[in-house]
């Protein structure tokens, strides 16, 4: 029998009640599909800090290394402001991110029929949405040096923060956007600010370069990311796919989720390069949202990242493709019969808790 490795890190906040939920999906499959999942877990965030001193420790770093694919709640909250900053919670992600070589983060924005009505923009503008950010993740400001703030000695001091992009890194994010736009409808809108940053007139560069040589049969236009900002709350679905760098993919993905309704409803995956002899890709799941602290431990918050992250690993690390629908058609279905958690509640429909939502995704999914 097949085994597939999942290593889960729950992290702080709601990330645990989150993760909770797509453990019982795991149960289930193992059970009734025979799929095979092994889990082990490990400490992120500021719980990994109050264990160990650090963000993530070595040994479940390895864990990481070696899983087929990693399942990643959220990280952070006031608790751990303090802490020093090498070893704050977000550290933990930043290195799983950086030292799996995560380069390709995919941010899915659909907008489900039955949340047509609960975005903060109108209906007509949003329903049928349908867009992927893909936002490069490894490189850029995020972790471009020098990375500092030094004392100028005369009273004031100077932080600094390095965009560096090479050309390596433009085309291979370039490249997945690409391939992707080719199983969707085919366009690729790529987002900088080459009016003012150099590093943007590179990646305009190379992106049109990568285009040029390799995915001429994809339509590609290229958007100023301040102006792409405003397109996507003006008429968000004139994209298909949008790739951009780091910090920008940041940005507009945030956007991009309150186009759902609710930054509690978008998923996401984090890819590395095919490995050259297995051709299997190291791979991290996670929800966009954070960890919620001021809703934590309430069992309210709303498992559906978490979960859609699960069917995105399904999809993407195990090429479950029948699962992978059958639970985002299970997500839809539960939506469709007006159950809701708080942040996405609207008149006439039934307000439910965290475990009954996962449950009910289950039972659908079971069906
Ligand atoms: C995200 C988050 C992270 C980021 C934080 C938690 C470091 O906002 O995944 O979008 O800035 O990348
Ligand atoms: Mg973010």
């Amino acid at each position: 029998m097949t085994t597939r490795s999942l290593f889960l890190l729950p992290g702080d906040g709601i990330g645990p009640e989150a993760m909770a939920e797509v453990r019982k999906i795991i149960a289930h499959m193992n059970d009734a599909d025979s799929a095979g999942f092994v889990t082990d877990e490990g400490l992120v965030g500021g719980s990994a800090y109050d264990a160990h001193g650090q963000a993530i420790s070595d040994a479940d770093m390895d864990k990481a290394m070696a899983a087929d694919a990693v399942l990643f709640g959220a990280v952070g909250g006031p608790k751990w402001d303090a802490v020093p900053y090498e070893v704050r919670p977000e550290a933990g992600l930043l290195r799983l991110r950086k030292d799996m070589e995560l380069f390709a983060n995919l941010r899915p924005a659909i907008c489900y029929p039955a949340l047509a009505n609960s975005s903060s923009l109108k209906q007509d503008v949003i329903e049928g949405l349908d867009i992927l950010i893909v936002r490069e993740l490894t490189g850029g400001v995020y972790f471009g040096e020098p990375k500092e703030i030094i004392d100028l000695g005369n009273g004031q001091k100077r932080g600094i923060d390095t965009q560096v992009y090479d050309t390596y890194e433009i085309d291979r994010i370039s490249a997945v956007a690409f391939e992707l736009a080719r199983t969707r409808r085919n366009e690729v809108c790529s987002m900088e600010k080459r009016n003012v940053m150099k590093s943007g007139v590179l990646w305009n560069e190379v992106v049109t370069a990568t285009h040029k040589a390799r995915f001429s049969d994809v339509k590609l236009s290229h958007m100023l990311a301040d102006a792409g900002g405003m397109q996507l709350v003006r008429w968000p679905k004139q994209f298909d796919v949008i790739v951009t760098d780091n910090l920008f993919g940041d940005m507009l993905s945030d956007i991009a989720a309150m186009l759902t309704g609710s930054l509690g409803m978008l998923p996401s995956a984090s890819l590395g390069a095919p490995d050259a002899k297995t051709g299997k890709r190291k791979a991290l799941y996670e929800p966009v949202h954070g960890s919620a602290p001021d809703i934590a431990g309430q069992g309210i918050a709303n498992p559906i990242a978490m979960i859609a992250s699960f069917a995105m690993c399904l999809r993407y690390s195990f090429n479950m493709v029948a699962e992978a629908d059958r639970l985002e058609a299970a997500i839809a279905a539960v939506l469709d019969k007006g159950l809701r958690t708080g942040d996405i509640m609207s008149d006439g429909c039934q307000k439910i808790t965290t475990a009954e939502m996962g449950d009910a995704i289950l039972a659908a999914y079971a069906g």
